[in-house]
């Protein structure tokens, strides 16, 4: 290797930490991007952990992460004041986590439905999120027609659970439903009772059994997400210079590249 050549490495070492002190001074005041831990969890782009009691922001708000007593992380619901999502598993590569839809749960662990309305879980998700095609989906019947609810409990796909309002309304459940990329559900449909979707993990055997909904409903589902954008980098004080310091580095950087170039043709 020519000499020059171990210079521009020499250099390029060298200018590193400068490069990387430039990037995290684009963070917010006080931000951190560096992973931290939540629990068994890594906390890392484009995911940023929520300080408890600031309602500062430090990135995107879809990848807002909420930890409570570094044991359970959650996503917040798109809707406010409707419960988000606990997230059991993240894969970095896969740009992939594994989320229970806590107000699902909520539901279940209620003594009395009464007063309760149920959402589809898509509708709170942020526009970050796509729910992996893989899932399959339970269905949730709200029942209130005393002829729908006979007919329901006639149909042995369903399988009665153990959310009613007295005798307002009745909860059924259908699993095994694939996930549609539309959200078209409509042959799904029944007269007389309110449908909505709730996505769980598909089991190896590709077969889920309507009898476990609260189990199929604690083990959550797939989400995938999309990598935002890089962030514009805020017209602070100060950063003008380290601008000129890279665009020095670089024409610095051609210049000595052309000379090496004229020195002997690199091999
Ligand atoms: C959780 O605990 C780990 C290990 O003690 C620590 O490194 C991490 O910073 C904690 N996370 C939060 C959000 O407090
Ligand atoms: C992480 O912690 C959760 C809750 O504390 C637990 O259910 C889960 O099994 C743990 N996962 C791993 C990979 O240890
Ligand atoms: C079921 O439907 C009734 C009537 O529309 C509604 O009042 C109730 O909140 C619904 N229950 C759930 C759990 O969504
Ligand atoms: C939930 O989604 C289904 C299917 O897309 C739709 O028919 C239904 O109206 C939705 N329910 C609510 C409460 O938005
Ligand atoms: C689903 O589970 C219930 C209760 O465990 C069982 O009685 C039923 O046969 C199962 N259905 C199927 C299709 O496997
Ligand atoms: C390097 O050489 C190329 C062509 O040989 C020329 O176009 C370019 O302007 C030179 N760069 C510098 C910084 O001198």
């Amino acid at each position: 290797m020519a000499p020059v050549y171990w210079f521009l490495v020499f250099i390029g070492v060298w200018w590193l930490p400068l490069m990387l002190v430039g990037a995290d001074e684009q963070q917010g005041e006080g931000c951190s991007r560096s992973a931290n831990r939540c629990g068994n969890l890594t906390i890392s782009n484009p995911f940023w952990l929520a300080e408890t009691d600031a309602a500062r922001s430090c990135g995107i708000l879809d990848f807002k992460v909420t930890c409570y007593k570094n044991r359970s992380a959650t996503l917040r619901s798109s809707v406010p004041l409707i419960p988000g999502f606990a997230i059991n598993s993240i894969s970095y590569e896969e740009r992939s986590l594994r989320v229970v839809d806590e107000g699902k749960q909520k539901l279940l662990e209620a003594s009395s439905g009464c007063g309760i309305k149920i959402g589809n879980t898509s509708a709170k998700l942020d526009t970050q999120f796509r729910i992996d095609l893989g899932n399959l989906n339970l269905i949730l019947y709200n029942c209130t027609k005393e002829s729908a609810v006979a007919a329901a409990r006639r149909d042995s796909g369903l399988v009665q659970t153990r959310v009613r309002c007295r005798n307002e309304w009745v909860v059924f459940v259908r699993a095994g439903v694939h996930h549609d990329r539309i959200g078209n559900y409509a042959r799904y449909a029944m007269e007389g009772c309110d449908a909505t979707v709730v996505p769980v993990l598909g089991s190896s055997s590709g077969k889920t059994n309507a009898s476990d909904y609260e189990q199929l409903i604690d083990d959550g589902f797939l989400l995938t997400w999309e990598d935002p954008p890089p962030p514009l980098p805020p017209a602070a004080h100060g950063r003008h210079n380290k601008k000129l310091i890279l665009i020095g580095f670089s024409v610095c950087y051609n210049q000595l590249a052309n000379m090496s170039s004229v020195g002997g043709a690199p091999t």
